[in-house]
């Protein structure tokens, strides 16, 4: 369990944020919509949801928002939120590793369509002993 807090209300939007998104995943494969919010270090909600296709290559929905912060210009985050129908969906291996290069530390929750919050973890929790940008001290000379 995580002890870093972000503010009720904050918590509130955030799940809107990946409410909204949740709606309109676009999974008709496994019939799982995840919707996914970041809070990033500027106070900006950014989401994203999961999209399927024939060929099963799959966009989670943290990948989506990533990109859709990255794309907006936020490369440091704080929190994120990842909704699913009973609020079980925990950001998958590949998904702990894309987010631990903009935030270390950073509360992970997992809510349902509710917004009611079913688990909240520490990043560093979820992945520890991480590989990251501390590794390749010689490159990329440009960090998040
Ligand atoms: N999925 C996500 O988008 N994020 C998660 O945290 C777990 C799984 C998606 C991928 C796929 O579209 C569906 O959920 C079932 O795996
Ligand atoms: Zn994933």
């Amino acid at each position: 369990m995580s002890t870093t807090t972000i503010a009720p209300e904050i918590l509130k939007q955030m799940a809107k944020s990946a409410s909204s998104a949740y709606e309109n995943a676009y999974c008709p494969y496994s019939k799982y919509p995840v919707g996914a919010a970041i809070l990033t270090n500027d106070g900006a909600i950014v989401n994203g949801c999961n999209v399927e296709n024939a060929v099963y290559v799959v966009i989670h929905a943290e990948e989506n928002a990533i990109g859709n912060a990255i794309t907006k210009g936020h490369r440091v985050f704080q929190a994120v939120l990842v909704l699913s129908k009973d609020g079980e969906a925990s950001p998958c291996g590949i998904c702990r590793q894309k987010l631990y290069e903009h935030a270390k530390e950073m509360p992970v929750f997992t809510t349902n369509p509710n917004g009611e919050i079913i688990h909240q973890w520490l990043l560093s929790e979820l992945l520890p002993h991480a590989f990251g940008p501390h590794n390749l001290k010689e490159s990329p000379n440009e960090s998040p």
